[in-house]
């Protein structure tokens, strides 16, 4: 399978949407925005732009693409009005990147309103026709962050959220000499796998993040800014975090169907999936060794697990984590399963991870790294 055309999370606002089921990252996002626009003031305040280019990386579809775009532009603005610099024409070009097969439609569906709510009622909000907002316009960006995606010194800020943790593949070494998967019954690093199984994804992210970390360090401007948001893990070894748990629960769950008999044994043996969750060490040997970005805060943070129903939903913390992996997962189960078994395996998640959460917290930890490019 070719993982980076056919994955996407589930476009549109329906029922099993990113776009409505995206508010455990939305919440995360929040936590640590400070860090986020803190990074982009002082880029404004050292460097103050006429014109700005800025890039959200695995931008996905829904509120959280837009939300943060709106957070950025703010943060601008706030600095601009310190600078007492409102009189002057500020232009801002947001790019939006991910992979070919996201709802890039819904995107810009949602854009006009955006500006007219967004960026309009700040206009509004001010007396002194003098003052002008900034300019702000947008475009889409097809393709994998793990390579080029923009012309050579060219942008001024990188945003990415909880799109790194996402390998560009399933490491090739996990499969055997007659393509078979080492990793049985398995999707991810689990007690059971082999130890070959996570040197494999550990060398399959080094791969990838070298290529992200080199690919941007072309694109950024010396001095640019980039704030990237992924999901973690605090203990050496893969099996003892939160990220693992619900992965060996997912496995948990295919077992299931396939002892039912609704799932082939060697369809499941034959299901791994495309993500890393590396340890701060990890990441920052990465940085380390491709030698253009200097950190300015690394940070690590639980990604909560208090949910606060929308009004008149009853879902557990179970159902609500099952939901946001099917948006997630759903693209590469329906391909490999078929469809029939995408409502019953996320019905037995989320029943197995409320079981787990009544033995103890679960509690997910993610990484928010602010680097600078050197000059
Ligand atoms: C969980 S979503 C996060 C979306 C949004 N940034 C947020 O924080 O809610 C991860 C996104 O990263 C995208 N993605 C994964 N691998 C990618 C790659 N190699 N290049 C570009 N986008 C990628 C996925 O398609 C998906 O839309």
């Amino acid at each position: 399978m070719d993982i980076e055309k056919v994955f996407h999370m589930v476009g549109g606002n329906g029922e099993t949407s990113y776009a409505a089921n995206s508010s455990l990252q939305k919440r995360a996002i929040d936590l640590v925005k400070h860090i986020t626009t803190d990074s982009i003031v002082d880029l404004y305040l050292a460097t103050t732009p006429q014109k700005m280019a800025i890039a959200d990386l695995g931008c996905s579809s829904g509120k959280n693409t837009l939300s943060m775009i709106g957070e950025i532009i703010d943060a601008i603005d706030r600095a601009r009005r310190k600078l007492m610099v409102t009189n002057k024409n500020t232009e801002i070009q947001v790019f939006l990147n991910d992979l070919p097969s996201n709802d890039f439609n819904s995107i810009f569906s949602a854009w006009p309103d955006f500006c007219r709510e967004k960026l309009n009622s700040k206009c509004n909000g001010r007396n002194d026709r003098s003052q002008k907002p900034p300019f702000v316009c947008i475009a889409g960006v097809p393709g994998s962050f793990y390579g080029r995606l923009f012309p050579s010194d060219s942008l001024h800020f990188i945003h990415s959220s909880f799109g790194l943790h996402w390998l560009s593949r399933v490491p090739p070494a996990i499969y055997d000499e007659n393509g078979k998967s080492i990793n049985k019954g398995k999707i991810y690093i689990s007690e059971s796998s082999p130890p070959l199984v996570s040197e494999a994804y550990l060398m399959q992210f080094q791969e990838d993040f070298s290529l992200f970390l080199r690919s941007r360090s072309l694109e950024l401007k010396s001095g640019g800014r980039m704030v990237l948001i992924l999901l973690g893990r605090t203990d050496p070894h893969h099996t003892h975090s939160a990220n693992s748990l619900l992965w060996e629960l997912l496995s948990r769950s295919f077992a299931i169907l396939v002892s039912q008999g609704d799932i082939d044994e060697e369809k499941l043996d034959s299901y791994e999936i495309h993500f890393y969750a590396p340890s701060k060490e990890e990441i920052e040997e990465e940085v380390r060794k491709e030698g253009s970005f200097a950190i300015d805060q690394f940070e690590l943070f639980e990604v909560e697990n208090n949910i606060d129903n929308a009004a008149g939903s009853t879902a557990t913390y179970g159902t609500t984590v099952a939901t946001t992996v099917r948006a997630i997962q759903e693209s590469l189960i329906r391909l490999h399963f078929g469809e029939h078994i995408v409502d019953d395996l996320f019905g037995i998640y989320g029943r197995l991870i409320d079981e787990e959460k009544a033995k103890g917290e679960i509690k997910p930890v993610a990484f928010i790294l602010s680097m600078r490019k050197k000059i």
